[in-house]
């Protein structure tokens, strides 16, 4: 029979491939995803010259093609993303959180931000370019943007910081796009400045992160809506042990902690920022008597 990498997934296959991507990423495939699977795989056994994909996933069954399986994980990621996602979010994030964090940290002279699924990291610059509106508060801080992302492909492009006009047309002021951004014919390339104030590194939510250290800010944005409510509860439970005791951790707008965790609690000013339940932020449960 002649090899199609566009000839359907046949059910089996599908199963395990959901399966596969649940157990290394945490994603969920619905039954509904089969088109999904189909039409991401088919580049990747063009690119990695397989005949079609019941080859493609013999290879994965066979469990010794390193390369194979992370090419299928990256694949089914969704990288969606641009700079200053969520307007209000950010406005909360850059005219409440850190100026409040700035302040709370006079003594210690120092911030941790960490963006724990950065994409081609227009979100991580985006936090620096807001930190660095305030750099007459900063001076002599020790100030980190840890982004982190799953998937090295997506890390390797936020670390080349060059976008094309689309991505700099969606989210970006034109203040900004003009102090912080350098045009190469169809492309914009960030200011040295603010790429080396992230240091991108790869890391799984779904596995041990608590090497980075704790944080005062923690974005964690449009990745947990992939995951069940098992593994959403076991990595809201850890970020909240990676916030410092008055830390906050903003979600996306689609995301909540209610039902899934009882070691944060929604802070007042934003819909999608928590506090540690038992941190110096958290609201009293009760009104004192
Ligand atoms: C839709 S993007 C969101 C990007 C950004 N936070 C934003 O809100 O614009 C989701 C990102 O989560 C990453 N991701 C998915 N599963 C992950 C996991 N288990 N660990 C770390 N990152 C993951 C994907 O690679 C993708 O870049």
């Amino acid at each position: 029979m002649k090899a199609d990498p566009a000839k359907p997934i046949v059910d089996d296959d599908f199963a395990f491939v959901r399966s596969f991507v649940r157990a290394r990423a945490g994603l969920m495939l619905s039954p509904e995803k089969r088109y999904l699977v189909e039409s991401r795989l088919g580049p990747v056994c063009r690119k990695l010259g397989m005949p079609d994909l019941s080859g493609l996933v013999r290879n994965l069954r066979a469990g010794r093609d390193r390369a194979l399986e992370r090419a299928v994980v990256e694949a089914m990621m969704t990288n969606e993303t641009l700079f200053f996602r969520d307007g209000a979010a950010f406005s909360v994030v850059s005219q409440s959180v850190l100026p409040g964090l700035i302040a709370d940290r006079a003594a210690q002279r120092r911030l941790r931000v960490w963006c724990s699924a950065c994409s081609t990291g227009q979100e991580p610059y985006s936090i620096a370019m807001a930190l660095d509106a305030m750099a007459d508060r900063l001076a002599g801080w020790q100030v980190e943007i840890v982004a982190t992302d799953i998937s090295e492909e997506v890390l390797e492009r936020a670390r080349a910081g060059r976008y094309s006009q689309f991505e700099v047309q969606r989210g970006l002021p034109i203040r900004q796009l003009l102090q912080y951004f350098r045009q190469h014919g169809e492309t914009w390339e960030i200011s040295q400045r603010i790429r080396d104030m992230v240091r991108f590194e790869p890391i799984n939510l779904i596995q041990d992160f608590g090497r980075l250290g704790r944080f005062d800010l923690i974005l964690c944005r449009n990745v947990l809506i992939y995951f069940d409510n098992a593994t959403k509860s076991q990595i809201l439970g850890r970020l909240a042990q990676s916030l410092v005791t008055d830390g906050a951790l903003m979600l996306g707008s689609a995301e909540t902690v209610i039902g899934l965790t009882d070691q944060l609690v929604p802070d007042k000013r934003y819909k999608g920022l928590y506090a540690r339940a038992n941190g110096a932020k958290a609201a009293p449960l009760r009104a004192a008597g």
